[in-house]
């Protein structure tokens, strides 16, 4: 089903479902969700406690509504939680977490290889004064997006929980491409997730379901992020269908990210062939590559995006920055073509 008229590297979100996903689809075994009786969901959700090493899970629509529900799950109206200055849950989840629950979300600095320090994390911890929120939650994000796509290992996982922990604090992972993570560190997802208080990971990125990501953590977490799905409007009746999909994802697509990984270092090491594109390929990680011109380009990105977008090649990013998304839509050839597009129309 792949196609050569567009080439789409905006995201791994692009992503079609399989065929094998539509027929799972099809014969799916279906109930009332809300009422907890699709099998399909059931089936879904205990697959995904397993993987993560986790008691129960739950599916939600999204990762943002995985991040919300987690964060609301955890956190009272007038606490605070800290992430990463460049944290997904704090650029582009429409500030859902302060917007609806009234958490203060409180930024330190992300190190380039995604981690939070423990001595910044320590400086951000509110003292006991009825002034000031009260903390309550730290939260990572594995892999890291912004941060090119870097993984953060088990051993980091493990001692920011334990910092954490110490300090009667919570511990949430935005896993949304945590799948990547475990393929590109060949870990186990467990590994990087149960230190964890909470993950949420995404089935309709890299692992191409057309729809769901799936939130995880104690009996307890998983009875209040219930609630607050159906709060969120998130509850859905014969889910199964999306479930299913899901299943194939988890059972089928993940070994395959590998394949997006070599992808994403041909093209990087592709880009760092043209002159007046500024890449370090060394600094791109899994499936993520960032770019831009150099210094003195006559043209923006703006304009080179509508350029390359203009011959066919679709690519993400903001003011500063182009971002290309290796994906299962998009094979070797397709980076070769990619590469010639780019080549062709960088400035000389
Ligand atoms: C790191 C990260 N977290 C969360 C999300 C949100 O997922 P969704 O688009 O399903 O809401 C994304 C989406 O790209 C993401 O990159």
């Amino acid at each position: 089903m792949k196609t050569n008229k567009i080439l789409d590297f905006r995201s791994d979100t692009v992503t079609l479902p399989t065929d094998e996903m539509r027929a799972a689809m099809a014969v799916a075994p279906v109930g009332d969700d809300v009422y907890k009786e699709d099998p399909t969901v059931n089936r879904l959700q205990q697959i995904s406690a397993e993987i993560t090493g986790m008691d129960a899970a739950l599916l939600v629509p999204s990762g943002t509504m995985g991040n919300l529900a987690s964060l609301l799950a955890h956190c009272q109206r007038g606490q605070e939680i800290i992430v990463g200055r460049k944290a997904h849950i704090f650029l582009y989840e429409a500030a859902g977490a302060a917007a609806l629950g009234g958490i203060n979300i409180q930024t330190i600095p992300n190190q380039p290889d995604g981690t939070l320090k423990l001595e910044d994390i320590q400086a951000a911890i509110r003292p006991k004064d009825e002034h000031q929120p009260i903390t309550r939650l730290v939260a990572l994000e594995n892999t890291h997006n912004r941060c090119n796509g870097i993984s953060l290992s088990p051993e980091y996982t493990r001692q920011v929980a334990d910092f954490v922990h110490a300090r009667n604090l919570i511990l949430h992972i935005d896993g949304a491409r945590i799948f990547n993570a475990a393929i590109d560190l060949n870990v186990s997802v467990a590994q990087l997730a149960s230190p964890a208080d909470s993950v949420t990971f995404c089935l309709s990125k890299g692992l191409s379901a057309p729809v769901g990501s799936v939130i995880c953590g104690s009996e307890e977490f998983i009875y209040k992020a219930h609630r607050i799905r159906k709060q969120l409007g998130g509850g859905m009746r014969q889910a199964g269908i999306l479930a299913a999909a899901g299943i194939v994802a988890l059972e089928n697509m993940v070994e395959r990210l590998e394949e997006d990984h070599r992808n994403a270092r041909l093209l990087a090491l592709g880009l760092a062939e043209i002159p007046s594109i500024a890449i370090n390929p060394a600094e791109q990680h899994t499936n993520m590559v960032y770019f831009s011109l150099i210094e003195g380009s006559p043209v923006s990105l703006k304009v080179f995006r509508e350029q390359l977008a203009s011959a066919g090649l679709l690519v993400s990013g903001g003011p500063d920055r182009i971002r290309m998304v290796t994906h299962a839509w998009v094979d070797q050839s397709h980076v070769e073509q990619a590469i010639k597009i780019i080549t062709t129309l960088a400035p000389h």
